[in-house]
């Protein structure tokens, strides 16, 4: 159920023991952030007119007054291709420089080929290999945690993360359960090797697939086909218990939390920035509470960009560090939780 791939890799100090070379501490540091929104903004007072909703209850159990949605023709890679720019861009590399790409996203823009191949196309990525981790809203923490295990385990120089997601094309419209609380969005982060001692700390995976059906999209996979019947019965939207999920997404977040706190031997009051997903300021603001966690600490911009799933912390990271939020040598712990159920956090030194 859990997987830590980041246990050190201790070097004896100037050892070359008999003939052992050892290997320098590898690191993964994030050398460069990006995000991009779609242009369309939906405000709460325009899903009240599709819903029986309104924008005290929508801003009052989400923490939501806006979000952004694609246009007609712009697609997931589309996101991703402009977050990632402003992410090579920071890093200071060009796209050809990359080793590899991982796309953490449940809305990619075809079942077949995976969106990484088509990033990889748009950003003229030629040496990179490709492929789309899914994992709900824990898909950039995965991919981060995967990426961070290539870095160490390989010689690779630069992996490109992605969280990316096009959730208003899985929607159901008419359905105030799930269109008040998901949009669109994409972030990214450079990855790169390095021997210092800051970087990815450590990452902790989990899910449980016996709580599958709590958030899913029944239909248009090999169980049920996209078919006349399906589109008439809706199966291609996104079905979800939305209380149930609330109250584990608390309990799971606080878990992976303490985990990753006692894992590296410090305390809760050691962290500088929390960036938790932004699945709901409620589930925020109980999670920090019930750590004993200072809300200035916490990093949310859910009531811009609603619920972005996968997208959601790489989007609150790049904001986080271009607002200067995060400086030098901060500790910040990233966690999400999110269909599957899938769950995991990465600790970070800055
Ligand atoms: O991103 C990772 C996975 N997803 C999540 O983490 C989502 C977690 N869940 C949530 O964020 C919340 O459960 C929702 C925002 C989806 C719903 O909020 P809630 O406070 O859990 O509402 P509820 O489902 O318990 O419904 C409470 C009441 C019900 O009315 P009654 O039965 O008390 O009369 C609902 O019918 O609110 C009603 N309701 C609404 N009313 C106005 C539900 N949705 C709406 C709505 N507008 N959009």
């Amino acid at each position: 159920m859990c997987a830590n791939y980041s246990q050190l890799t201790v070097r004896p100090k100037g050892a070359d023991l008999k003939g052992i070379k050892y290997l320098a501490i590898n690191r993964a540091k994030i050398v460069g952030t990006g995000s991009y929104l779609p242009q369309n903004v939906l405000l709460n007072k325009d899903l009240a007119e599709l819903v029986d909703t309104s924008d005290d209850w929508i801003f009052s159990r989400t923490g939501i007054r806006e979000r952004r949605t694609v246009t007609d023709g712009e697609a997931l890679s589309d996101l991703a291709v402009n977050a990632s720019k402003n992410a090579l861009e920071m890093a200071g590399i060009s796209a050809d420089e990359l080793d590899a790409i991982i796309v953490g996203t449940c809305t990619p823009d075809l079942p077949i080929p995976s969106s990484g191949c088509l990033i990889q196309d748009k950003l003229g990525a030629k040496r990179a290999f490709a492929f789309d981790i899914a994992a709900g809203c824990t898909g950039f923490i995965y991919s981060l945690s995967v990426a961070e295990g290539f870095v160490k385990s390989n010689n690779f120089g630069y992996i490109l993360v992605i969280g990316a997601e096009v959730l208003s094309k899985v929607i159901n419209w008419e359905d105030r359960g799930t269109c008040i609380l998901f949009a669109d969005g994409a972030g990214a982060v450079v990855l790169k090797k390095d021997q210092e001692e800051i970087g990815i700390l450590s990452t902790h995976l989990h899910s449980n697939g016996s709580y599958w059906d709590l958030l899913y999209q029944p239909g248009g996979g090999s169980s049920k086909p996209a078919c006349r019947q399906s589109i008439d019965d809706g199966s291609h939207y996104l079905k979800m218990e939305g209380n149930r999920l609330f109250k584990i997404a608390v309990k799971a977040l606080e878990e992976v939390a303490l985990e990753a706190i006692r894992h590296n031997n410090i305390t809760i009051n050691d962290l500088d920035l929390w960036i938790p997903h932004q699945a709901n300021i409620r589930i925020i603001e109980a999670v920090a509470q019930r750590l004993a966690f200072p809300m200035e600490k916490v990093f949310a911009n859910i009531h811009k960009y609603g619920n972005t799933s996968a997208a959601s912390i790489p989007i609150a990271l790049d904001e986080a560090n271009r607002e200067g939020r995060i400086k030098k040598g901060d500790l910040v712990l990233l966690d999400a939780f999110g269909a599957g159920l899938t769950w995991g956090s990465v600790l970070i030194r800055w």
